[in-house]
């Protein structure tokens, strides 16, 4: 079991760093991650490269038993780097130019910041492929950052032409008859910058998609040039609506999954969906919560202490459910810099506090802690990021509509009520699984349709699902054969409504025609809310908690 943090040392002068190993010894940390914002650090202007920091850093833990998880410092370019090639600087979609100051801020696209990207993998991995403290190697952070230059424009020209082949075809499924916004040349296409009114919510949704595979790009050219080192590489996925990773296929290029976790609100039932995520997303191969607050909660508005105790129940709920470790951000809070008020497993005020205690009692439980056997979840929630970012579209007939939440309540009601839960590609085998639930799924592919068509076990789909095709062009007609359904309408509430179980619908209603499926529970019309036909289920509203939780139990019993 891996345990430990981001560590900064080039933040400290270097008789910290014996402290510092000294009571990571004490708290039983066994890897660091070195090096995530060094690039300023290790190359401190064009022509010139400092490895003795970080050689004698390197070889400091290695004396102390304390492994590495070397990264790759590409997430913040440092200043000389910007002024030197200035179109490797962020533009946002209103066509500002950012500058350096701050962290994240480069272009995935630009070929210098491309070349030099590369450049620093090879010779990290050249320098300390060797190293015997080196466990794993960690490209990059968090990826997610946008950018709408010149660079990115060509490249996400390349990016179409690969997936529609030609003009006609993109202009059919972009449906640019729309509000003429027919292309005639490919150089007129742009990425989704500031336009006078709503975007084109196709091109927007292909942004994302291309954003994906473009950052993916940038990270198997740096993993292609470390693994020759013979260790893992991976990269720590953050989780939010901005974050363009397409998690399903990232997954399958790194060796190990990583994810970062900052809960809010019900922190174990927040942890418990993020480390499914991670689970389910490796598929079988390991992986690791690659970062948490040590023992706070950060709130839009404020940081939280949390109660004693809590950090190792959040902490276990991910070994629980397979990570190879627990890691923070991060090992000894920053004195100064922009996070300085962002926690530490080593806090300002030193180890004597509440939280380095918690933080070493946490090292002794996880070191004692025997091996415990993988979850076997026979309940699947589809998760898909397209998903997602197709629910954030602007135009949809309600603001209201929350791919997010209408994943996570299926998710929290079966955790609260004691069910692993695994999640599952609309397109992937969903034979293992006496109950696949497929929360708000609005574009789906022909092979996901026909995926879930050919289930022979139950399938809940609820409201707004498998309403268009990938390029977010409506399936006309409506008509949901496996569900014995036809949609006639989509109808957002206002108001919640009482059905006739006397529970209460909000948000969204449908207006269903059955074609062979039964109506279980009506709306105050008498009209169809909730279906059944044969083993597949559709709910055209949501639930309250309470309903929904008395929903799942009935399925997974077998018993309405
Ligand atoms: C993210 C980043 C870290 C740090 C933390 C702050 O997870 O990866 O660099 O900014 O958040 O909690």
């Amino acid at each position: 079991m891996y345990y430990g943090g981001d560590y900064n040392p080039e933040q400290w002068p270097e008789h910290v760093w014996h402290d510092d190993v000294a009571l990571m010894r004490r708290a039983r940390v066994n890897l660091v991650t070195l090096g995530v914002f060094s690039w300023s650090s290790l190359r401190p202007a064009p022509g010139r490269w400092e490895f003795g920091w970080l050689d004698r850093v390197l070889d400091l833990l290695h004396d102390n038993g304390i492994q590495v998880n070397l990264a790759t410092p590409t997430a913040s370019p440092p200043p000389w780097f910007g002024r030197l090639h200035p179109d490797t600087l962020t533009v946002t979609a209103d066509g500002a130019r950012l500058t350096h100051g701050s962290r994240d801020t480069y272009c995935v696209s630009a070929p210098a910041y491309r070349d030099a990207s590369r450049e620093l993998a090879s010779v990290l991995a050249e320098r300390y492929g060797g190293h015997p403290a080196l466990a794993m190697w960690h490209v990059h952070n968090e990826y997610g950052t946008w950018c709408h230059c010149d660079h990115v424009a060509g490249a996400f020209r390349r990016w179409l032409r690969a997936r529609h082949g030609d003009l006609a075809t993109l202009n059919e499924r972009w449906t640019t008859a729309f509000w003429s916004q027919g292309y005639s040349d490919w150089e007129e296409i742009q990425p989704p910058r500031a336009t006078q009114w709503l975007p084109n919510p196709s091109q927007a949704l292909d942004f994302r998609r291309f954003l994906s595979d473009e950052m993916l790009a940038h990270f198997t050219e740096q993993r292609d040039l470390l693994r020759p080192t013979g260790r893992p590489v991976t990269t720590n996925f953050a989780f939010g609506s901005w974050v363009p990773v397409d998690h399903w296929k990232w997954a399958r290029e790194v060796d190990l999954v990583a994810v970062d976790d900052y809960p809010t609100g019900d922190l174990a039932e927040e942890s418990a969906f993020v480390a499914d995520l991670a689970r389910s997303w490796a598929g079988g191969k390991p992986w690791i919560l690659m970062e948490q607050a040590a023992g706070v909660e950060y709130t839009p508005r404020r940081t939280l202490p949390r109660p004693p105790g809590d950090l190792a129940r959040t902490t276990l709920i991910h070994v629980e459910r397979g990570s190879i470790g627990a890691m923070f951000f991060q090992w000894r809070a920053s004195r100064g810099g922009a996070e300085q008020w962002y926690h530490g497993m080593v806090p300002h005020a030193g180890p004597d506090t509440r939280t380095f205690r918690e933080i070493a009692a946490l090292g002794e439980t996880l070191a004692a802690l025997p091996p415990r056997p993988a979850p076997r979840p026979e309940v699947s929630v589809v998760w898909d990021d397209e998903a997602w970012w197709a629910l954030q579209n602007r135009g949809l007939p309600s603001r209201d509509l929350d791919y997010l939440e209408a994943v996570k309540q299926p998710h929290r009601l079966l955790h609260r009520a004691g069910h692993h839960v695994a999640f599952v590609h609309p397109e992937h085998d969903l034979s293992p699984y006496r109950l696949v639930i497929v929360p708000s799924l609005l574009p789906i592919s022909d092979a996901a349709l026909a995926n879930l068509a050919a289930r022979r076990g139950a399938v809940l789909m609820s409201f707004f699902s498998a309403v268009t095709d990938e390029h977010l062009r409506v399936r006309l007609g409506g008509r949901l054969p496996a569900f014995g359904i036809t949609i006639k309408e989509h109808r957002p509430l206002a108001e919640p409504l009482t059905l006739s179980d006397g529970t209460e619908a909000s948000l969204w209603s449908e207006e269903i025609a059955l074609e062979g499926a039964e109506a279980v529970v009506t709306y105050p019309d008498g009209s169809p809310a909730l279906t059944r036909f044969g083993n597949t289920w559709y709910l055209s509203t949501r639930l309250t908690d309470k309903a929904y939780e008395c929903l799942l139990t009935c399925l997974l019993r077998r018993s309405y």
